[in-house]
C-alpha cells in the first residue's frame, strides 16, 4: 500500500490534532493534511463526512475529535455521546465505505483502575461514568461497522496546545504560595507531540489496514502528585505541592485509581518505542519556554 497523500484530520483544534499539523508541516512534505473542525464538517452527517472523502480524495482518516471534558460529560450525556458514539461509527462507515486506514483515540478510563498491573488491550474494560462508557462505546461502534480500525488508547495527555494538567499547574505555580495534587491515581503522562508521531507512523505503515486495539502511552508511571513535582522541578517553580487523596478533592466524575497502560503490542507488532515520560515532559517545556535553564 502507498503512504497516503491526503490525510482527514478530524478535531484539528485539539491537543492531539495541533500536534499532528505541526508534524505533518515538518516531517511529511508530501503529505497534505486536511484539517477539520466542528464547523468545517459536520461528522454527525455521514453524507457530508463521503462527500468530503470523495471531493479531497481522502486517502486516511485520524479521528481526534472528541468531547473530553470528563466531569462535565455526566450532566451532558447526549453531546458526549453524539461526539464519542455518533461521529466516530459514521466515520468508520465511511472509511468502510472507502476501504481506507481508520485511526481513533480512545483513553485508559474504559478501564476500572482495580488492576495492579498494566492494562494490555485485551483486558475487560469497565468504564465508571459517562465519558468513559461513551468512550467505550465508540470503540466498539468503529470496529463493529469497520474491523480495519484501529484504535490507539492513551491516557493522561498534555502538549503546548489546549488544556491540560501541565499548563494548570504552570499557572497555579505562578498564582499560589502552594496547592494539593492527588497522589492516589497512577497513570502514564503522555505528550500528545508523540501521540501524533505514532499514529503517523502507523497511518503511513503498509500494516495501515491493520485493524485492533493498541495502546500508546510514555513509558513508567507517576501519581499526579508526582507529574506536578516533575513539572515543579523542571520549570524552576517553588511552589509548595501537597500531597492529597482522591476523597480530599472529589470530582463529579470517578477516576480508575491505576490506569497504567501496557504498550507491548505497539513494542513488538509495530516497533515503537515510548520514550520515559519525565523527558517527554521536558521536551515539552522547552517547546513551551517553560523549562529551566
Ligand atoms: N486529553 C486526555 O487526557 C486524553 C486521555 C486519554 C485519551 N484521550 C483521547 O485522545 C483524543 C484526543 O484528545 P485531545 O486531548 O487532543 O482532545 P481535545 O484537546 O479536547 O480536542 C478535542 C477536539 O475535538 C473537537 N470536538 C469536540 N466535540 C466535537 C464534535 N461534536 N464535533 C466535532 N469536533 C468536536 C474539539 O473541537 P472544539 O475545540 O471546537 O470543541 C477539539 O478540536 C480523544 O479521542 C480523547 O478521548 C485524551
Amino acid at each position: 500500500m502507498n503512504p497516503p497523500k491526503h490525510i482527514l484530520i478530524t478535531g484539528a483544534t485539539g491537543q492531539v490534532g495541533s500536534e499532528l499539523q505541526v508534524l505533518l508541516r515538518q516531517n511529511y512534505p508530501y503529505t497534505t493534511a486536511f484539517c477539520v473542525g466542528r464547523t468545517t464538517l459536520d461528522l454527525l452527517q455521514m453524507e457530508a463526512i463521503e462527500a468530503y472523502l470523495t471531493q479531497h480524495r481522502i486517502a486516511a482518516i485520524i479521528n481526534c475529535a472528541a468531547y473530553t471534558q470528563v466531569d462535565k460529560a455526566e450532566t451532558d450525556a447526549e453531546q458526549a455521546y453524539l461526539a464519542n458514539v455518533v461521529a466516530v461509527e459514521n466515520l468508520a462507515r465511511v472509511a468502510n465505505n472507502h476501504q481506507i486506514p481508520f485511526l481513533h483515540f480512545s483513553t485508559d478510563f474504559v478501564f476500572d483502575g482495580n488492576k495492579n498491573t498494566p492494562y494490555e488491550p485485551t483486558d475487560t474494560a469497565n468504564p465508571l461514568g459517562v465519558y468513559a462508557r461513551t468512550k467505550y462505546e465508540g470503540e466498539q461502534k468503529a470496529l463493529q461497522h469497520y474491523p480495519n480500525t484501529i484504535i490507539l488508547r492513551t491516557a493522561w495527555v498534555y502538549s503546548s496546545f489546549g488544556h491540560n494538567f501541565v499548563k494548570t499547574m504552570l499557572r497555579l505555580f505562578a498564582e499560589r504560595p502552594q496547592i494539593n495534587v492527588v497522589y492516589d491515581q497512577i497513570g502514564c503522562p503522555t505528550y500528545a507531540a508523540d501521540i501524533a508521531a505514532t499514529a503517523l507512523a502507523i497511518i503511513h505503515s503498509p500494516k495501515a489496514m491493520q485493524g485492533g486495539i493498541h495502546h500508546f502511552v510514555s513509558k513508567g508511571v507517576a501519581s499526579w502528585y508526582d507529574f506536578a513535582m516533575a513539572i515543579n522541578e523542571l520549570s524552576g517553580s517553588t511552589c509548595h505541592i501537597e500531597p492529597i487523596l482522591t476523597h480530599q478533592y472529589p470530582t463529579p466524575a470517578r477516576r480508575p485509581p491505576y490506569s497504567v497502560l501496557s504498550t507491548q503490542t505497539l513494542q513488538q507488532e509495530w516497533d515503537i518505542q515510548p520514550p520515559y515520560w519525565r523527558e517527554a515532559l521536558e521536551r515539552c517545556l522547552k517547546t513551551m519556554g517553560s523549562l529551566k535553564e
